[in-house]
C-alpha cells in the first residue's frame, strides 16, 4: 500500500510541471522540449519540427505580411491565413459595385486570383545563435549606448553576410532575453502573393467586434492566397509569368476532428510578450495606461460606429480601421482585468522581495529597487508618449499631410498618396475624432506635457472646435482636386499648410521633448533588464525560461480544453453550427448570416458541424493565421484569438483559464465547398485522413 502511496506521489510530480502549457519555444532548441512534448502525445521527432538540413514543418509556415502567421496547404503554394488577417487586402479589392468584403470572394480559376502589392511572405531559412558574434569587441567598461553600436556594427556584419545569395534574403538579428542572447534569422521573402477565396464577412467576421475575444466563439476566420515565385521557384515582383511557388513542406490536413485533451502545437509568430516584467512596469500597464487608452479609444469608436451604422459607403471605408481600433480596445480591457483579478502586481512584488533576499551581496543587489526607480522616472513621459500616439497622431488628416509632403513634389507620388487616402476618408469622422480626442488630451495632461504650440493656439483661438476649424478649413489638403491640382510650384503653399503645422508642433515636441528623456531612461532599463532577466535565472536555476516573444517563430504546445470564466460556470471547448443559427439575427450587423447558410442548414444533418475550439497553447498577437497541429503533424486548426479573460497571458500566463481560440480546420472545408462552390481547390490539397 505505501509502495503504492509512493508511486502515486512519484507520478503525481512527475506530471505537475506538464499541467502548465505556458511557453513559446525557439524551433531551433526544440530538442530540448521534444521529450515533453512527446510525453504529452506528440508522435514526432525534434527533426520534423525544425530542421535546416531536410524539410520540416517550419518550411510550411510563414510570416503573412508584417504581422501575421500562415501555412502552406498544397504543392502549388496555396496558403491558409484569418479573414483579418488577409481583411485589408480584401477591403483594397472591394467598392460598392464588388463588395468582396460583404459578399466573399471565390477565384474560379488561377487567373481570377487578385495581386496584392505591398503583401509579403517571408520563410525562415534559419535561425542560429550569433551572441559571440554580436557581442565581439564589447566590454564590460562600456557605456550602453557603446554596447548599442557594438551591437549594430556587428549585426549589420551578419545580416549583410547572410543575405549575400540575393535571392529574396532578409535577415535580421534579434536580441532575446533582454539581450542576454542574440539570434540571426534569415528568411526568404516572396511578393508575388494572390488572393484566392475568403468568406463574405458575415462568416469571417461574424460576430465583430461584439464576439471579438470572446468564448463561445463561431467566426469562419479564414481566407486563402497562393504565393507565386519565378520560374526557378525564387522570389519575384509580381508577373503573369510567375508561377505557383513549390513549398518544401506542405501541410496535410486532418479531418479526424478535436476532442478535449487531445494534443495541439502552434507554430507561429507571436509579436510582443514581456512575462518577466517588474511589478512597476505591469503596474503602469494596468492602472495607467489600459484604462487611459481605452477611454480615447471610446471616443473614436463612437464616433466612427455612429456614422458607419448610416452610410453603407462609410461603413466599407471605416471598416477596417475600426476594426483595428477595436480589437486592441477591448483586448486591454481584458488584459487590465486580468491582471487585477490575478493580482499580478503583489504577485509581482512579492517575488521580487524573495529575489532581493536572494539578491544580497550578489551582482543583482538593489536592482529592483533601481528598476523600480527607472520606471517612476519614465512613466510620466510614456504617458505623454501614449497620448501623442491616441491623439494627435490619429488625426488621418495630419498623417496625410505627413505623407504628401514626402512624396512631393513627384507628381505620381502625390496622386497615389492622395487616391488611397481619399479612397477610404470621411471627413465628418476625422473632424469630430479631432475634438473628442484633442479635447481628452487637453484635459488629461498637465500643462507640462502640452506642445507650446498647443497651449498658444488653444489660448489664441479659444476653444478645441476652432482649433479644428483652424486645421481643417484652413487645409488645402481636404479636398481631392485641389490635391490632384498641385504643382511643384505649390511647394510655399503646402509647407504652411495648417495640418503640417499641428503634425510638426506635435511630432517636434514628441522628438525634442519627450523622446530624449524616454530613451535615455529606456536605455538604463534595458541595462537593468538584461540583469534582471539573467538574475531571474539564475535564481530559479531549475526553470525553463523561454525568450519573451518578438515575432520570430515559435513553438507552443498543449491541448483541447475548455475553461471555467467565472465561478459555477464553465465553457466546452468546441463550437458547431448550431451556435452560429443560435446568434444569427438579421436585424444586428454581425450576426446576420447569409442566406445560403440558413439553406444550407435547414436542409438539416448540420447541427453538430464543428466551427471553432479552445486550446491552452500560449499565443499572442501575431500568432493569428497560425497553423494548429495534432498529434501527428497534420493541420486540425487556424489559430485566430484568445479568451478575453486570459489576455493578460501577454504578462502572466494563468494556465487555468488562458485559452487560445481555433478555427476548425472543418468549417472551412465546409466553407470552401458549400459557401463559396469552390470545392476545386481540394484536388491540390493533401488529405491525411
Ligand atoms: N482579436 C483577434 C486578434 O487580435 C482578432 C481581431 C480581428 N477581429 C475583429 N473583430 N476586430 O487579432
Ligand atoms: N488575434 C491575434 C492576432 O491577430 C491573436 C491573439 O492576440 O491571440 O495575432
Amino acid at each position: 500500500m505505501k509502495r503504492h502511496l509512493l508511486l502515486l506521489l512519484v507520478f503525481l510530480t512527475a506530471i505537475q510541471p506538464l499541467r502548465a502549457d505556458e511557453g513559446m519555444w525557439l524551433p531551433a532548441l526544440i530538442s530540448q522540449r521534444i521529450a515533453d512534448m512527446q510525453a504529452k502525445g506528440f508522435k514526432l521527432s525534434a527533426e520534423d519540427v525544425y530542421s535546416v538540413n531536410q524539410a520540416s514543418l517550419k518550411d510550411a509556415v510563414v510570416l503573412f505580411g508584417s504581422g501575421c502567421t500562415g501555412e502552406l496547404v498544397s504543392d502549388e503554394g496555396l496558403l491558409f491565413t484569418n479573414h483579418h488577417c488577409g481583411y485589408s487586402y480584401i477591403q483594397r479589392h472591394s467598392s460598392v459595385d464588388h463588395d468582396y468584403l460583404k459578399d466573399g470572394f471565390w477565384a474560379m480559376n488561377r487567373n481570377e486570383e487578385l495581386p496584392n502589392p505591398g503583401l509579403t511572405v517571408s520563410f525562415l531559412e534559419r535561425m542560429e545563435d550569433v551572441t559571440s558574434a554580436v557581442l565581439k569587441g564589447y566590454g564590460p567598461s562600456m557605456s550602453e549606448a557603446q554596447r548599442d553600436s557594438v551591437v549594430r556594427a556587428n549585426s549589420a556584419a551578419l545580416t549583410k553576410a547572410a543575405t549575400a545569395d540575393g535571392k529574396g534574403l532578409r535577415a535580421s538579428v534579434e536580441a532575446l532575453y533582454y539581450g542576454n542572447q542574440y539570434f540571426l534569422f534569415v528568411f526568404r521573402v516572396y511578393r508575388d502573393v494572390r488572393l484566392v477565396g475568403a468568406p463574405p464577412s458575415s462568416i469571417g467576421k461574424f460576430g465583430g467586434d461584439t464576439d471579438n475575444w470572446m468564448w463561445p466563439r463561431h467566426t469562419g476566420d479564414f481566407s486563402i492566397f497562393r504565393i507565386y515565385a519565378d520560374k526557378d521557384n525564387n522570389p519575384a515582383d509580381y508577373s503573369a509569368d510567375n508561377v505557383p511557388y513549390r513549398p518544401k513542406k506542405s501541410f496535410k490536413i486532418s479531418r479526424a476532428g478535436v476532442k478535449e485533451g487531445d494534443f495541439t502545437f502552434v507554430y507561429g509568430c507571436p509579436g510582443s510578450t514581456k512575462e518577466y516584467a517588474m511589478s512597476e512596469d505591469v503596474r503602469y500597464v494596468s492602472e495607467v495606461s489600459d484604462p487611459q487608452k481605452i477611454a480615447l479609444r471610446t471616443l473614436r469608436l463612437d464616433n466612427m460606429k455612429k456614422h458607419m451604422g448610416e452610410s453603407p459607403a462609410v461603413r466599407i471605408q471605416y471598416s477596417s480601421k475600426a476594426a483595428s481600433v477595436s480589437n486592441a480596445w477591448k483586448k486591454w480591457q481584458g488584459e487590465a482585468k486580468g491582471i487585477d483579478k490575478n493580482d499580478v502586481v503583489n504577485v509581482k512584488r512579492d517575488y521580487e522581495r524573495r529575489f532581493s533576499e536572494w539578491a544580497k551581496g550578489t551582482r543583482y543587489d538593489g536592482l529592483v529597487e533601481k528598476l523600480g526607480e527607472l520606471f517612476a522616472r519614465r512613466n510620466p513621459y510614456y504617458l505623454a508618449y501614449e497620448y501623442y500616439t491616441e491623439t494627435a497622431r490619429t488625426i488621418e488628416l495630419l498623417s496625410f499631410a505627413s505623407s504628401l509632403r514626402n512624396a512631393y513634389p513627384d507628381a505620381d507620388a502625390v496622386h497615389s498618396v492622395a487616391e488611397s487616402f481619399f479612397k477610404d476618408y470621411y471627413q465628418p469622422i476625422d473632424e469630430e475624432n479631432f475634438v473628442a480626442v484633442m479635447d481628452a488630451f487637453d484635459k488629461k495632461m498637465p500643462d507640462e506635457f502640452k506642445p507650446a504650440w498647443f497651449k498658444d493656439k488653444l489660448a489664441e483661438l479659444g476653444s478645441i472646435e476652432a482649433l479644428r476649424d483652424y486645421v481643417f478649413k484652413g487645409s488645402l489638403l481636404t479636398d481631392k482636386a485641389g490635391v490632384m491640382a498641385l504643382t511643384a510650384d505649390d511647394k510655399d503653399k503646402v509647407a504652411v499648410d495648417p495640418a503640417l503645422e499641428m503634425y510638426d508642433a506635435f511630432y517636434r515636441w514628441y522628438y525634442d521633448e519627450l523622446r530624449p528623456v524616454i530613451n535615455g531612461v529606456n536605455s538604463e532599463i534595458s541595462l537593468a533588464y538584461r540583469d534582471y532577466m539573467q538574475g531571474q535565472m539564475d535564481f530559479e536555476k531549475d526553470k525553463a525560461f523561454y525568450p519573451d516573444a518578438n515575432l520570430t517563430l515559435r513553438v507552443a504546445y498543449g491541448h483541447v480544453e475548455g475553461y471555467s470564466p467565472a465561478d459555477g460556470v464553465y465553457y466546452y471547448p468546441v463550437s458547431t453550427l448550431k451556435g452560429i443559427i443560435e446568434k444569427d439575427n438579421p436585424d444586428i450587423f454581425d450576426y446576420d448570416i447569409p442566406q445560403k447558410l440558413r439553406d444550407i442548414y435547414a436542409e438539416g444533418g448540420y447541427e453538430s458541424q464543428p466551427v471553432c475550439f479552445l486550446a491552452t497553447n500560449h499565443t499572442s498577437g501575431g500568432n493569428s493565421g497560425s497553423p494548429v497541429i495534432n498529434a501527428d503533424g497534420n493541420l486540425i486548426g487556424i489559430n485566430f484569438d484568445r479568451v478575453w479573460e486570459g489576455t493578460m497571458s501577454d504578462i502572466v500566463f494563468d494556465p487555468e483559464i488562458c485559452r487560445n481560440i481555433s478555427l476548425d480546420i472543418r468549417y472551412l472545408l465546409f466553407c470552401i465547398d458549400r459557401i463559396g462552390n469552390a470545392s476545386y481547390l481540394f484536388d491540390e490539397m493533401n488529405f491525411a485522413d
